[in-house]
């Protein structure tokens, strides 16, 4: 497929450049210190994305506060995937009505999927006089020059027309402190799958330019990042749009041979595009952590067909068992939605069956959400919440028993794993991550945090294994 040409050209980033300067000098002036709040809701992506939000807010000289009440600016960068994430901020929205009382000159800013949803954009400027910038994933790189319009015009800006996706390279962005990276190597979606609204919202899909991510996987791993993920809607079609004849495993290869200490993962995994030479290069290179999160969403034929999905139960099947079969040890997570239009009782317990057959490490489960514009939200839905609600707890008691079951295989053995963190149980006050990622609540000094050691497991339970270094 031929590249479009959607690159920002660098004269435009380096223009936002500029912005921030003139944001940084207009507070300098009246020698104030701004500070910030971004509340990110949603999925890796936007975290990644609130990431360079934050970058961008660094340059115009924003330091940073979880409390609205403290800021002068404050952003909700939102998602959009079920109804209840957006339920969720439009209440914030509403709480925010009285900061801005308390403080008129403060700023209010709604960005990420919502925001590029029409319906959404029209609800804001009827009902929401207090937000004044909206935009969506879209126009994410000129986020400074939309918030000097604010501060310029004093008027209300919104920046929401699709424009079907671009990529802009070496936007600023503030990290997270910790051995932990998220580097997006895509963007967008082409799948449609019927029940989703990402496609609409975060536009076609485009892979950067694979020496962009090489090279900021490289300097992720000289400044001491250890724990790495590759971020897209479905990583397998990465490559699709690019003038070369290079994808996903030749990305994941070439990223394997910069040297260092460190695990590559990766996210989301579509399993119409999953191939074996996927699996194979897993296999073959030692930083690409076995671990793979491939949802299957249903395990019924005719749903997965109704879901757009195109592939059926036992592609999936065998997929998983090839992966295995390269992989032993591979610690599989998956997602799965229940109770999609239509589905009936013993379509959902196809689902709850694949899942006892394939044994998930663990798995993220959501009851179908109709989101408007997508092709589902139109389907005949005549199951009752209630009944969606009893097949969704017979799967996650299931799920539950796997869970316990598959941790409870790990007491008494040693396992490697990367100190994360600190936690608030004083038993065990580090967290770590075993290369599948699963969770260890360890025994230990806070100096490992940071460090690659082997561990005893001494316990388990659904959720995490519990440990001491050896
Ligand atoms: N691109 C990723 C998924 C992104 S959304 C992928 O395809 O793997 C994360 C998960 O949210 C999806 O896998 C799906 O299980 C769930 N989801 C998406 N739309 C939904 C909806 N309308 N209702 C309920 N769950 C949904
Ligand atoms: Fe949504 Fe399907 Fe794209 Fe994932 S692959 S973001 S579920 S449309
Ligand atoms: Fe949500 Fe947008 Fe991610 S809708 S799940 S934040 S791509």
């Amino acid at each position: 497929m031929e590249r479009k040409n959607v690159l920002i050209p660098q004269a435009d980033l380096d223009r936002q450049r500029e912005f921030e300067e003139k944001i940084r000098a207009m507070f300098a002036s009246r020698e104030a210190h701004p500070v910030a709040c971004v509340d990110t809701f949603g999925c890796q992506q936007n975290v990644a994305d609130g990431q360079k939000l934050m970058g961008m807010l660094a340059d115009c000289g924003f330091t940073f506060t979880q409390d609205p009440k403290e800021a002068d600016l404050v952003i909700l960068n939102t998602c959009a995937i079920r109804e209840h994430a957006e339920d969720r901020v439009f209440g914030n929205l509403g709480a925010l009505t009285h900061t801005k009382k308390e403080n008129p000159e403060q700023v209010i800013a709604l960005c990420g999927c919502m925001a590029q949803e029409p319906r959404v954009s029209e609800r804001i400027r009827k009902s929401y006089p207090h937000v004044d910038l909206v935009f969506g994933p879209q126009a994410l790189w000129k986020f400074p020059e939309l918030l000097w319009q604010v501060y310029e015009t004093h008027k209300r800006v919104f920046s929401v027309q699709d424009e079907h996706g671009t990529i802009a390279e070496g936007i600023p962005v503030v990290r997270e402190k910790g051995v932990k990276a998220w580097v997006s190597i895509m963007y967008g979606c082409n799948n449609f799958c019927s029940y989703c609204i990402v496609p609409y919202v975060r536009g076609r899909e485009r892979s950067r330019d694979p020496q962009c991510v090489l090279e900021e996987v490289r300097q992720l791993v000289e400044a001491g990042y250890k724990d790495i993920t590759l971020l897209g809607q479905n990583v397998n079609s990465y490559g699709n749009d690019l003038d070369l004849d290079y994808h996903f495993p030749d990305l994941l290869a070439d990223i394997d041979k910069i040297p260092g200490e460190y695990l590559i993962r990766f996210m989301s995994s579509h399993p119409k595009d999953a191939t074996k030479r996927l699996f194979d290069v897993m296999a073959a290179s030692p930083h690409v952590a076995k671990q793979l999160h491939l949802p299957f969403q249903s395990g019924n034929d005719r749903v997965l067909k109704e879901m757009n999905r195109r592939y059926t139960r036992q592609q999936y099947l065998d997929l998983v068992n090839y992966a295995k079969s390269v992989m032993p040890g591979l610690v599989l997570t998956s997602d799965v939605i229940i109770g999609f239009p239509g589905e009936t009782e013993a379509e959902a317990m196809d689902t709850v069956s694949l899942v006892e057959e394939v044994g998930f490490d663990a798995l993220f489960t959501f009851i179908y959400s109709p989101r408007p514009g997508t092709k589902a939200a139109e389907m005949p839905d005549p199951a009752t919440r209630a009944e969606k609600q009893t097949w969704f707890d017979k799967l996650l008691e299931v799920q539950n028993h796997m869970s316990a079951k598959l941790h409870a295989a790990y007491v008494g053995k040693t396992v490697r794993v990367l100190v994360d963190g600190e936690s608030d149980d004083p038993e065990f006050p580090l967290t770590s991550r075993t290369e599948g990622n699963r969770l260890v609540r360890l025994k230990g000094d806070k100096a490992l945090i940071g460090q690659f050691i082997d561990v005893t497991v001494t316990g388990s339970n659904t959720w995490a294994l519990y440990g001491e270094a050896v």
